[in-house]
């Protein structure tokens, strides 16, 4: 359906960029920096159980789910919490071609031990769970999010969609009620989203909801939890 163009943002990371939508894949003040803040510091670290349930709105680029391996090979290597395991879970409508993900620089940025994470990610089979390191297995399934029959309950969300006001369907009140229905006690959702309808339907669902501070070149976004 699209025809991505790679580009760079402020951090040197590489983010894709959309012309029949007008949108990026990421924000252009740095890729990584706001993957990191929105979804690792802001929703990942913030969950203390020792196996995590984590489900992404998008795999996309893969970004999310390659930080997520490297927190979670980090962790265990300081000893920062026992964490045992990440069941990761990722909804794509339209997975991206290999020929495109083999080019984006995420995994250059850390040290060599982490970098095959990312390919293997890229290739491994969609539907089913695949190790992928110690701590982390994830699961890609083929589906449009609103499709998806959810099979398990879920400690952190990212809910990471294309902006509201480039694709509204993909943030209807019916999703936010079927994902907090499917959300363990203290679940939390971040997403890079700020605005106040937003925030209102994840509360219409049962979320507790706070704007806190957002990535660089953003004041703020979400964070919702049960
Ligand atoms: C803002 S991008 C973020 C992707 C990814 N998290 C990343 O860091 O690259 C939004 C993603 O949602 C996917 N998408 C769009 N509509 C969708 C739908 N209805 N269901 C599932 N995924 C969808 C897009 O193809 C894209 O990969």
């Amino acid at each position: 359906m699209f025809n991505p163009q790679i580009q760079f943002t402020a951090d040197g990371s590489h983010t894709l960029y959309i012309p029949e939508m007008e949108e990026h894949y990421h924000s252009v003040n740095g890729a990584i920096q706001e993957s990191l803040h929105v979804y690792i510091e802001a929703g990942l670290n913030q969950c203390k159980k020792e196996t995590i349930n984590v489900l992404e709105f998008g795999f996309g680029t893969g970004l999310n789910a390659f930080l997520t391996i490297v927190e979670a090979e980090k962790r265990n290597l300081n000893c920062k919490s026992a964490l045992a395991k990440i069941n990761y879970t990722t909804i794509e409508k339209y997975p991206l071609p290999v020929a495109i993900t083999n080019q984006l620089n995420y995994a250059k940025e850390f040290a060599i031990k982490y970098q095959p994470y990312f390919s293997k990610i890229h290739t491994c089979e969609w539907g089913n769970f695949v190790k992928i390191s110690t701590h982390f297995q994830i699961k890609k399934i083929q589906s449009d999010f609103s499709d998806f029959q959810f099979e398990d309950n879920y400690d952190v969300i990212f809910y990471d969609a294309f902006a509201p006001d480039k694709q509204s369907d993909v943030w209807p009140q019916e999703i936010f009620n079927k994902i907090f229905q499917h959300s363990n006690p203290n679940a939390i959702l971040t997403t890079y989203c700020a605005k106040g309808n937003i925030r209102r339907m994840m509360q219409a669902a049962g979320f507790q909801t706070e704007r806190i501070p957002g990535p660089p070149g953003k004041r703020e976004m979400l964070r919702a939890r049960k």
